[in-house]
């Protein structure tokens, strides 16, 4: 097992990229493009911010109901943005993990992931997670098809079965002002701080990353317990 990136980790639920294109009277697809490079500012500055693992909200597992013109443009983009980007994140000690179901993608996709993939198991600045077909609901439900023996089971054994080896999440983060989960991670949030902005997401940038977490950092995590001082 590889060992995870020191830092915190921040899911980030990636959100208003056809609104901001509606607005600029742009097809959608020009929101997508312009979300990828938020994606590249972001994921850029997070160590820095102290982030260890960063994992990011692509494609829900619900998304296949969009129209197929959409759905294949984003498969299109990923497949673009994995082959384009590895080697950039390699030499940035990005680590690059994608994680849901692979087995509905378009031919090919699979591949190219799996290559950009061995191509950044190295790095150790930051663990870069996306969420590809992704369905919390359905992680969880594959791990209880793992388990074996239930008088065996522990929280960390089936967090394990879960999530790999990410750790909780720590800062759960969306934008362009919905205030849900979606279905993203709901496992390794039991205890993530949530940060809500207005801001749509090809809008979204390092200091607004910097910002939420200065926000999380004057938080009091209690994990269930009492305040320090009580
Ligand atoms: C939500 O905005 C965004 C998505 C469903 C796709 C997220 C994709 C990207 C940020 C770009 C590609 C990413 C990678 C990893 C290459 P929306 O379309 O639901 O926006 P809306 O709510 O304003 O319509």
């Amino acid at each position: 097992m590889q060992s995870e990136c020191a830092g915190l980790h921040v899911g980030l639920i990636m959100d208003g990229n056809g609104r901001w294109a509606e607005a600029r009277a742009l097809p959608r697809g020009h929101g997508h493009e312009a979300g990828i490079a938020a994606l590249r500012r972001v994921a850029e500055a997070a160590p820095d911010l102290g982030v260890g693992t960063l994992t990011l909200y692509a494609f829900s597992s619900d998304n296949w109901r969009r129209p197929p013109a959409e759905v294949a443009f984003l498969m299109s983009l990923f497949g673009h943005y994995l082959a384009a980007e590895a080697e950039r994140l390699a030499a940035r000690g990005a680590r690059l993990s994608v994680i849901g179901r692979r087995d509905r993608l378009p031919a090919g996709l699979a591949d190219t992931i799996a290559r950009a993939e061995a191509a950044t198991a190295a790095g150790r600045r930051l663990h870069l997670r996306l969420a590809v077909d992704y369905s919390a609901r359905d992680a969880i439900l594959r791990a209880a098809a793992r388990v074996t023996c239930l008088d065996d089971l522990t929280r960390d054994g089936f967090s394990r079965l879960v999530t790999g080896e990410a750790p909780d999440v720590d800062l759960l983060i969306r934008t362009s002002g919905e205030q849900r989960l979606s279905d993203f991670l709901l496992w390794e949030s039991a205890y993530a701080e949530l940060h809500f902005t207005d801001r749509l997401w090809p809008d979204f940038g390092p200091d607004d990353l910097a910002e939420a977490l200065r926000i999380f950092r004057r938080r009091e995590r209690r994990f269930g317990g009492l305040p320090a001082a009580a």
